[in-house]
């Protein structure tokens, strides 16, 4: 491996300035005004992919955002991973909170700070560098690697189910490899073997038919912010935590022996987490530790809720709506679909009849996922994190959702190794997001070395 390191090492400045100019691209996907610049950022993967010499690079259009595919020169009796990553970026606000722009990516204390440096922009340019240092310091890539780039993961990768199901043959792989998530720190690697889905609603609680003076009208008719409150008590108990939807728990799959001991032996410690949060005390399902309550069990969470007078001073109103967005986070084997079903249906089980209540499913929905850790390509990840790191990985559950993962099981039949270098306090979603340079450095050899281990598998 010497030999790809040193080329590595030579081309640090020019690899770090190159990952600039893609994180310089405000690929925002859910917003309509940057659908130009999401298409820039196509294009700018699709030229890279070329340039690292693979074949048949094609930006595919979709309803909405195009996805970008291509493949290493074929080598016959190796083989077959698909790497699958993201292009597109979560909105940058609030602006105020950056210490440098968000689309004007700058080096502090060697980490490079921007929208997109760590989730995903940064992890997908790792995989592009290794295909370029296999040809240009060996020629070639020694496994056949095929490579999927969307530019709808932050929106829920609405276009890329259908779009996967009609390239069955073009994505035929062994294993899929996704850097996306991140590890337990600099120098305690993690696997992630667990992702959670996820299912969201929002939910409009009205009462008159226009907003009221509080002093002629209040105390005769309903208040919509105060229903909705009850309403929202009514699907989780303040003091367990517990969700009291009807079923929500019943396809919830037990912790086994099994993954009480894999979280057992994943390091982690409560107060330095807590601490982290900044908040005053930890909270979460009564019965179970962090580690199963953010990776393991399902939550419901209120992600907004408006209504009523929100300015300045005092004004005495009583409004006629009241309003929340929704997101429930779940684990195997809860399937998504049937979860907001539930949920729909037990918020208007509970909502009383002096308000009127209308619940809106969410389209953009995505399934939990739970690798088995194994199988082969897990193994030779494990062997490549162990050659750069010095220490075996950890296999840790992640909270947060990667829609496709499930899909890549389900329609490809094919396992995902989630094998990510970001660190916890990267700041996805957050202002002044970044991505740590030692990480940037770990990952082009880690994933080197698993192109390595997985040709060596094959001899
Ligand atoms: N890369 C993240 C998933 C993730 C989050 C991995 C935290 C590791 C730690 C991904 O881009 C993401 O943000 N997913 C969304 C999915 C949603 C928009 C459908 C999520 O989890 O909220
Ligand atoms: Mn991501
Ligand atoms: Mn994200």
């Amino acid at each position: 491996m010497k030999d790809i390191f040193d080329y590595f090492a030579a081309q640090r400045d020019r690899h770090v300035a190159e990952l600039c100019t893609f994180l310089s691209i405000p690929s925002v996907s859910t917003r309509s005004e940057h659908k130009g610049d999401v298409a820039r950022a196509a294009t700018w993967v699709a030229s890279s992919l070329e340039r690292a010499g693979l074949e048949d690079v094609v930006i595919n259009p979709t309803k909405g955002h195009p996805c970008v595919t291509g493949h290493t020169p074929h080598v016959a009796g190796a083989p077959t991973v698909l790497v699958y990553g993201h292009y597109d970026v979560q909105p940058p606000e609030p602006l105020e909170l950056w210490k440098s722009p968000a689309f004007a990516p700058e080096i502090r204390q060697g980490r490079i700070y921007a929208r997109g440096a760590a989730d995903d922009k940064g992890q997908v340019f790792l995989h592009l560098k290794v295909l370029e240092a296999y040809k240009a310091v060996r020629g070639g890539c020694p496994i056949n690697v095929k490579v999927l780039i969307e530019g709808e993961e932050e929106i829920g990768s609405p276009n890329l189910v259908p779009f996967v199901k009609a390239n069955k043959k073009l994505l035929a792989c062994d294993a899929v490899i996704v850097s996306d998530t991140h590890m337990l720190g600099v120098n305690t690697p993690s696997i992630t073997v667990g992702l959670r889905g996820l299912a969201a609603l929002q939910m409009t609680v009205r009462a008159a038919k226009s907003d009221l003076h509080s002093g002629t009208f209040g105390g005769g008719v309903a208040n919509p912010l105060q229903v909705l409150a009850e309403i929202l008590v009514g699907c989780k108990d303040p003091k367990s935590g517990k969700i009291k939807i009807p079923g929500f728990y019943d396809q919830v799959r037990k912790l086994g022996a099994a993954d009480k001991k894999a979280l057992a032996l994943v390091p982690h410690d409560d107060a330095a987490w807590l601490k982290s949060t900044g908040a005053p005390a930890l909270f979460g399902e009564a019965g179970f530790g962090t580690l199963a309550r953010i990776g393991a069990r399902p939550t419901f969470e209120i992600n907004g809720m408006w209504g009523g007078y929100t300015g300045e001073g005092v004004k005495t109103v009583l409004p006629s709506e009241a309003h929340a967005k929704i997101s429930m986070r779940l684990v195997p084997d809860q399937d998504p679909r049937e979860i907001v079903k539930l949920a729909k249906a037990h918020i208007e089980a509970i909502a009383p009849d002096h308000v009127k209540v209308d619940v809106r499913i969410d389209k953009n929905m995505g399934s939990p996922s739970f690798v088995d850790p194994n199988f082969p390509a897990m193994a030779a990840a494990a062997r490549a994190v162990e050659r750069v790191f010095k220490k075996a990985p950890a296999f840790t559950r992640e909270g947060g959702s990667i829609p496709i993962v499930a899909d890549f099981e389900r329609v490809l039949g094919r396992p995902t190794v989630l094998l990510g270098f970001g660190l916890p306090d990267d700041g996805l979603h957050a202002p002044n997001e970044k991505f740590d340079l030692r990480m940037f450095d770990k990952g082009v050899r880690t994933l080197a070395c698993l192109i390595d281990e997985l040709a060596a598998a094959q001899r």
